[in-house]
């Protein structure tokens, strides 16, 4: 379903139109992840700080926002920090990337505004630092009804402790209504973890190459389509979103299905011999 507010097409770049161009917007993915990767290369391959990729990709964070709610996409949910990346980086980058989660609240809030973007997020954030949750909670308050895309930011997330805690949340909630573990189904997980009022993503993007989900939205990706490019996300633009869509679009999901056209059995498989040894 597409969310209200108009699509805003004629908004995008004369590049982004091209593509945008050969897409079916009738199938257009509903929800978007992407595990952004390669800050550290790009500063590298410049011989600059790692610190000024993080900063260059908070850029692609907002331009790549932008580009989906102007295709209407309803829901974006981006890897920016990672419960590894808090226990296992040097602190020095650790805060600066807490300072830079700050200021890009602070300066691109008006922007979401203006393009009917709503934040939210999911991880444990209630272990980041106080300033960094009381920006976050204006953020997230102050772009509440806009009726757009939602980009949902995925900090000091990990998908087994999301687990953990909705296993959690599910055992008290089962003791609660002295339910036996016989009760519990796939809905009732689903409902316990942090992206309960979300669709699962149709499509995983990551960025610069690696071949690895990262601990990221395990049981939401079950049926996503996955899609690796070489480009490391501070070169990320709205361009490549919509090439990353246009390749999806292309692909047939089948759930574990047989797909179009692959019901047709030519032979009856009871008559057919299965060789042993
Ligand atoms: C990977 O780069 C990226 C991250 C650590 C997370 C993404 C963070 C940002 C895009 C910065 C700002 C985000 C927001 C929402 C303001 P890396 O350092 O692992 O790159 P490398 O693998 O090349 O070293």
């Amino acid at each position: 379903m597409q969310p209200s507010g108009t699509l805003r097409i004629h908004e995008l770049t004369a590049e982004e139109r091209a593509v945008y161009a050969t897409l079916k917007p009738e199938r257009l993915p509903e929800h978007v992840a992407i595990i952004m990767d390669g800050n550290g290369r790009w500063a590298g391959r410049r011989s600059l700080k790692r610190f000024l990729g993080h900063q260059q990709g908070a850029k692609s964070v907002q331009l790549v926002t932008e580009t989906a709610s102007r295709i209407g996409l309803p829901w974006l949910t981006l890897y920016a920090f990672s419960l590894e990346n808090k226990l296992r980086r040097p602190r020095a980058e650790v805060n600066f990337l807490m300072r830079l989660l700050k200021s890009y609240l602070e300066s691109n809030v008006q922007r979401m505004m203006d393009n009917n973007v709503r934040i939210r997020y999911i991880g444990r954030t209630h272990e980041l630092p106080p300033e960094v949750q009381d920006k976050m909670r204006w953020a997230e308050e102050a772009t509440a009804r806009n009726t757009g895309t939602t980009l949902t930011l995925a900090l000091n997330y990990g998908a087994r402790s999301e687990m953990v805690d909705a296993f959690r949340s599910l055992a008290e909630e089962m003791q609660r209504k002295h339910l036996s573990p016989g009760h519990i189904d796939e809905e009732d997980i689903h409902r316990h973890l942090y992206t309960a009022n979300m669709p699962d993503p149709d499509l995983l993007i990551r960025t610069s190459g690696e071949m690895r989900i990262s601990n990221f939205l395990l049981w939401q990706i079950a049926y996503a389509e996955i899609y690796v490019t070489e480009r490391l996300w501070p070169d990320f633009r709205g361009v490549h979103l919509l090439e990353a869509i246009a390749d999806f679009q292309r692909r047939e999901r089948r759930y574990g299905g047989l797909g179009e056209g692959g019901g047709e059995v030519e032979e009856d498989p009871e008559q057919i011999r299965i060789a042993a040894g």
